[in-house]
């Protein structure tokens, strides 16, 4: 599938550049040792050739370069490469492209990792196939994205926890509506076990967490930035965002917000 004027855009493509950095590296800083962890667990080492898909602010790009040192490099794949100051460095570089039609060349990976970007492609599968062709033989694949299904609020005052519902509800069917999948994170194991991939470890990561911590700071940040599209669902109206972020902000309140579903799996060998 091609990028096209039909194809919907990134629901955050239009977001003001202040608070989606915010967003981004709030991101970072609640799941860049998960993600270190999973990519170590891999084996990466000095050498390793990489590709960061969707890079974002840019942490786990430069913690992969530092990790495979001078004698590997990394090729970053970035639709909107606005949060990375420079486009290059000693081992990385940045293509500036959209995943779904931009032309990689030959080149073949030991390692391709991607965070929350998979969710926000319709017909995710056909992204993940270029990204495949793209692996060597014996090569990892490290994928980690979400599951809203699992959002829900566990304890606050009943008016709130009804909003929560309400904006959970808007959530999913904005993405379904854009034809992208809601809880994409569940479906990866099976499609990476129907594509050849072995030594398959999941983690599903859903952390119960209270108001102006983690996730929940994370996801307040997203529902200001997405109110009109969770507005036009219809499921949700604005008394509902703000009780949905006061309720993300109130310490006293306990939800879990949604579920990371890492996926580490590596292509055979060729014989
Ligand atoms: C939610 S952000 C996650 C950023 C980063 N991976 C992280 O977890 O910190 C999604 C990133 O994917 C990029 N992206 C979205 N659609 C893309 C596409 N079709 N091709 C390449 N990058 C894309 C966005 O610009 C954004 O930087």
């Amino acid at each position: 599938m091609e990028a096209d004027d039909s194809t919907p855009k990134y629901v955050f493509d239009a977001t003001r550049d202040q608070p989606e950095l915010q967003r981004l590296q709030a991101i970072e800083a609640v799941f860049d040792t998960n993600t270190k962890r999973r990519i170590t667990s891999t084996g990466i080492a000095p050498g390793w050739r990489c590709l960061e898909v969707g890079p974002g602010a840019g942490s786990i790009l430069h913690w992969l370069a530092d990790t495979v040192s001078n004698e590997g490099s990394v090729t970053g794949l970035e639709i909107n490469p606005r949060f990375l100051s420079q486009r290059s460095g000693y081992n990385w570089s940045v293509i500036e492209g959209d995943i779904r039609d931009v032309a990689l060349g030959e080149v073949q990976f030991d390692l391709i990792h991607a965070r929350y970007v998979l969710i926000h492609l319709p017909n995710y599968q056909v992204a993940l196939e270029r990204l495949i062709a793209h692996l060597k033989p014996g090569g990892w694949i490290v994928l980690e994205e979400p599951d809203f299904s699992a959002a829900r609020p566990i304890y606050g005052p009943d008016n709130l926890v009804q909003s929560v519902t309400n904006v959970n509800r808007a959530i999913k069917t904005m993405f379904t509506q854009l034809g992208m999948e809601y809880a994409v994170g569940l479906r990866l194991p099976s499609v990476m076990q129907g594509h050849g991939f072995k030594n398959l470890k999941i983690e599903n990561d859903a952390p119960l967490v209270n108001g102006n911590t983690g996730v929940a700071h994370i996801m307040k940040l997203s529902t200001r930035q997405l109110r009109e599209k969770y507005l036009a669902t219809g499921d949700a109206n604005e008394q509902d965002i703000e009780a949905y972020c006061q309720f993300a902000e109130d310490v006293n309140c306990w939800g879990v917000y949604y579920a990371t579903i890492g996926v580490i799996a590596q292509l055979p060998p060729e014989k």
